[in-house]
């Protein structure tokens, strides 16, 4: 049974008027989901002074990592994140695959950021667009084949389990989508037999080539409940209320092995005179954050950032409203934003690439005693 205290000072809810002179605090378990008390205190949480140490809210620009798919078609993704059960990593793909790829690792999704073309695979073609996530079963064969010389792809690649969806619950069968939005492709065989064939296989990170003298796409057909498929984000409806600002969780769009990918979209503002329309400063002490901006800002983010930025909130370290947050949530009536977001409850380490692209102050930027509100 859980036993529910409230001690001196407190908002009569959750998440509604935050008593004169405080900020909430949520410190809780299980993400969003599980045991939680709201702490209302006399000072921003993210008001350091320094930080000694790695735990940090960290940012930076994915725009800058240039992948050798990039420039070459036999070229690879750039990896920025990884643990144990998620790898992502940067594509920036101009040409089409010089070989045919089957990642034995972990089921891909494939969020496209800018860019369209096709994804030939076993089950047969699939044009992207931007907005897509395509999600690529572990050991497909396929090949990126853009359309545009501007693809940039998010991939986040899960390494201990299938790609699935999050349990509904009350939520019924058509929010945040309808599955029978889920798009998958018809079988178009490549019966090429000219010339030489590489499948490049990846297992543990290691490389194997195999050859063949035909196209190995060569399915006529295929039955089963297994394929690669794709959603784009603007066909998502999340929910929605009015009255309070509800848990990123009931907008999940997929959950893999240790990890979440949740899309954050437009929506108005609460309303209701009571409701708080920034967020709880937490400490999300289970899960690594990772939020990719894909369009628009998160109104608790910094303004200097733009399209393409990928910030890593660290778990056990405080984050919430950037200190300009207030104001801007006073003055907009709704935020227009797409935006992926990656919760991992392993730890992530960031490769070189990262850190080459980090803004080094984007952790300065949560707290008003360095960062302070212009009068
Ligand atoms: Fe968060």
């Amino acid at each position: 049974m859980i036993i529910k205290h409230a001690k001196g000072t407190t908002s009569k809810q959750g998440r509604t008027g935050w008593p004169q002179g405080t900020y909430e605090d949520e410190h809780g378990q299980d993400g969003f989901a599980g045991e939680v008390s709201m702490l209302y205190r006399a000072h921003p949480p993210t008001r350091w002074t320094r930080i000694e140490g790695n735990l940090r809210p960290r940012a930076m620009n994915s725009l800058a990592v240039e992948p050798t798919d990039m420039t070459d078609p036999g070229g690879v993704p750039t990896r920025i994140l990884s643990n144990d059960d998620v790898h992502l990593y940067v594509s920036r793909r101009r040409a089409p695959m010089s070989y045919y790829m089957r990642n034995a690792d972990g089921d891909e999704i494939y969020f496209v950021h800018e860019g369209a073309g096709t994804v030939e695979s076993d089950y047969g073609p699939l044009a992207y667009e931007t907005g897509d996530y395509v999600v690529i079963p572990k050991g497909t064969n396929y090949r990126i084949v853009p359309g545009t010389p501007d693809n940039f792809f998010l991939i986040i690649e899960s390494r201990k389990g299938p790609v699935g969806f999050p349990d509904r619950g009350m939520l019924g069968q058509h929010v945040p989508f309808d599955f029978a939005l889920l798009e998958a492709p018809e079988p178009q065989p490549i019966l090429d037999e000219d010339g030489e064939y590489e499948i490049r296989i990846k297992r543990a990170d290691e490389w194997t080539s195999v050859f063949h003298n035909f196209c190995p796409l060569d399915a006529v057909g295929w039955t089963g409940s297994l394929c690669v498929y794709k959603i784009n984000i603007r066909h998502l409806r999340a929910p929605y209320s009015e009255r309070t600002h509800l848990p990123p969780t009931t907008y999940a769009t997929f959950q893999c092995p240790g990890f979440w990918v949740v899309t954050f979209q437009p929506k108005p503002f609460e309303t209701a005179p009571d409701s708080e329309r920034v967020p709880a400063y937490h400490r999300n002490v289970d899960y690594d954050e990772v939020v990719f901006t894909h369009f628009g800002r998160l109104m608790s983010r910094s303004e200097d950032q733009g399209l393409g930025t990928l910030t890593l909130h660290p778990a056990g370290i405080h984050h919430g409203p950037n200190p300009r947050a207030f104001e801007a949530a006073a003055k907009a009536d709704r935020m227009d934003a797409f935006l992926v977001n990656i919760d991992a409850q392993k730890p992530l380490t960031r490769s070189a690439a990262f850190s080459e692209a980090e803004d080094p102050n984007y952790w300065a930027t949560f707290s008003d005693e360095l960062s302070p509100v212009s009068p």
